[in-house]
């Protein structure tokens, strides 16, 4: 069975002797590979060459071919970029936008959503290149942000610890709020379509901030935009949705059309497992920091993740968020080795 066969598999949630496995932010600053091409270009020159982007995508897939998912080198701030708001990362850490949004009039300026496939084209271009090289083998998956995650980025100005700005445009100008979710939802529709063209086996959309909004208001701020785009992308596609700090909203989550909800690692994945609708996959959901210990601890943790799944189909394996700077080589190995050779 090929990789792509086995994570088709779980995505329908049929019956599979092992989960497939993939790693959130696989192409990281762990792989001494990724630091040695990073040293000659920048991480926007990796992102906008397609060889080198393709390259970067397939590093973990030489290092560890076990992994049975490819995912996309690029990065969710592409899309305000396409619209006319680009970014950089601090020498401190994290993210600055160039500016930060802060009037109607800004919003109103940016570009029209159907600009954003052109503007993107370099991601096609990568997509294309990897189904070529991938040869059906391995999944290939595509990804950008939520709408509100997104929005987090743009109205904060870069990242962010309490959210005020965003959450401020929220309570206050809900017209504006709306205008700007509405555009950014088009400009992703607009981009999710040009990756499937492209070839991309299956989308996750990237929630990372859906956690921050009170739970009553995840509804208004998040998920309905989310649901928006699912519902104009061709039926059955497979979409992951990845959100972190959700739990209360698993069971919303898993009616967005959504065919698989990825969870962070503060959840037990054998309740969500029970708990939602059996022809919905989860996916998760290790805990990233487990990847900075001792190939001995990954293994014993991965064993019990796997061990309280064991009778139930639809899982796919990954970590509950982006793996770290610092993970080392030889506890991604052990968790490889252990998903792999699961009986
Ligand atoms: O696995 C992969 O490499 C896929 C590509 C990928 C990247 N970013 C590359 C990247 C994906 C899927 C993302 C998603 C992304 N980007 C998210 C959603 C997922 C999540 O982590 O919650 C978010 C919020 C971003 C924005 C972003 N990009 C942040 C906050 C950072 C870290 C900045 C910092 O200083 O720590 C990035 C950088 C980034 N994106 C790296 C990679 C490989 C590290 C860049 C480097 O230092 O070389």
């Amino acid at each position: 069975m090929t990789s792509r066969d086995r994570f088709f598999s779980a995505i329908n949630c049929a019956p599979l002797d092992r989960p497939p496995l993939w790693v959130m932010r696989q192409a990281g600053r762990y792989l001494p590979e990724y630091r040695a091409l990073k040293a000659k270009s920048s991480f926007l020159e990796m992102v906008r060459t397609p060889a080198l982007a393709a390259e970067v995508t397939l590093q973990p897939l030489q290092r560890f071919p076990g992994i049975d998912a490819a995912i996309l080198f690029s990065d969710i701030l592409v899309i305000p970029e396409a619209l006319g708001q680009g970014y950089k990362f601090r020498d401190e850490g994290g993210i600055a936008m160039e500016f930060r949004l802060e009037t109607r009039a800004q919003i109103e300026k940016l570009s029209a959503p159907s600009a954003v496939p052109d503007r993107l084209s370099y991601v096609a271009d990568t997509l294309a290149l990897l189904k070529k090289e991938l040869a059906g083998q391995k999944m290939l998956l595509g990804f950008g942000g939520s709408p509100w995650t997104l929005a987090t980025y743009m109205v904060e100005g870069g990242s962010s610890e309490e959210f005020e700005r965003i959450k401020q445009l929220f309570y206050t100008h809900r017209a504006t709020f709306d205008a700007l979710l509405e555009k950014v939802t088009a400009a992703l529709i607009a981009y999710f379509e040009m990756q499937i063209r492209a070839g991309a086996d299956a989308i996750q959309i990237f929630d990372s901030w859906g956690g921050i909004i009170a739970g009553p208001d995840y509804e208004a701020a998040s998920l309905k935009w989310i649901r928006a785009i699912i519902a104009a992308l061709p039926k059955d596609f497979p979409i992951i949705l990845y959100a972190k700090g959700t739990a209360p909203h698993l069971a919303d989550q898993a009616f967005s059309g959504a065919r698989a909800i990825s969870v962070d690692w503060t959840n037990d994945l054998a309740i969500v497992r029970r708990t939602l609708p059996a022809n919905v996959a989860v996916q998760g959901n290790l805990d990233p920091v487990l990847l900075n210990t001792t190939p001995e601890i990954v293994r014993r943790e991965t064993s019990r993740l796997l061990g309280s799944m064991r009778g139930t189909t639809g899982h796919i394996f990954n970590l509950g968020h982006g793996i770290m700077p610092h993970a080392k080589i030889e506890c991604m190995q052990a968790l490889v080795d252990t998903v792999t050779h699961w009986k």
